[in-house]
């Protein structure tokens, strides 16, 4: 579960993030959306503590975010960073494993763990495993961003536009894959993203943003049925397409 109480950020004079509240139960999927510079990346960044929020409260499974241990706080979220976000003097396999090797892990269990994940984002272990990032396209680096943050199976994920590189037909099969680790692994999912139509797709829960506030919030019903002002409406024909 992914609680937010009356949660501000001021980056100087710009208030970024105003007052934002929600409740994102666990196992379900959340995706926030909005246009550029609305303040999605400064919200998720305030969940695992990237950002220290300048009032309000974050809770994750009811512990509150500014009682713990910032590294401590962040073990338990996998986070997958805007543009993927991978270290470039490392490997693939290395960027991947980054957390269980901190964690001491058995060689053994990380080579077959790193397997699994590939196989799940769909890279080829052994064509990819040894290169560097720079030797991957846009869309696999992304895909080696979500595979490092599911490497310590953590029961919450933040995801900055996880899919934004993908082709469609990449795109749709990481949604059906991630629509399965969802449902099978009860994981608590919250993603960024610009693209409605994946919001509608993926999401129980949908949080319109706008000028750091939260516009809406609910299911695609709501939304076409009871769109909550005109922001909305034009922000739906502009979005949605067939
Ligand atoms: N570290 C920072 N210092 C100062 N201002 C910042 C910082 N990070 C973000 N901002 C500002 O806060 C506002 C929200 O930024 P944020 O990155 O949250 O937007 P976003 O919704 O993720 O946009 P995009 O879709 O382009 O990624 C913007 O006005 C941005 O310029
Ligand atoms: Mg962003």
């Amino acid at each position: 579960m992914i609680e937010l109480k009356n949660v501000s950020k001021f980056f100087g004079e710009n208030h970024a993030v105003k007052n934002v509240s929600f409740k994102l139960e666990t196992g379900m999927i959340g995706c926030i959306i909005g246009t550029s510079g609305c303040g999605k990346t400064t919200t998720l960044k305030m969940i695992n503590r990237l950002i220290e929020p300048s009032s309000g409260e974050v809770l994750v499974d009811g512990m509150a975010a500014r009682d713990e241990d910032p590294i401590n706080w962040r073990r338990k979220i996998g986070y997958v960073i805007q543009k993927a976000g991978l270290l470039p003097h490392l490997t693939i396999k290395e960027n991947i494993s980054i957390l269980a090797k901190i964690k001491n892990r058995k060689p053994e269990y990380i080579d077959e763990r790193v397997q699994e994940l590939m196989k799940v984002v769909d890279l080829p272990f052994e064509e990819i495993s040894n290169r560097y990032p720079k030797e991957l396209s846009g869309g696999q680096q992304q895909r080696v961003g979500i595979a490092r943050a599911l490497m310590e199976n953590p029961p919450v994920m933040l995801m900055d536009e996880p899919f934004g590189a993908l082709d469609p037909i990449t795109r749709n099969s990481m949604h059906d894959e991630f629509y399965n680790l969802n449902q099978k692994l009860g994981k608590t999912i919250l993603i960024v993203t610009h693209d409605m139509n994946e919001a509608f797709k993926l999401a129980d829960k949908v949080i319109l943003m706008n000028h750091g506030e939260i516009v809406q919030m609910g299911t695609q019903k709501d939304f076409t049925e009871k769109p909550a002002n005109e922001f909305v409406r034009s922000f739906l024909a502009e979005h949605l397409n067939a």
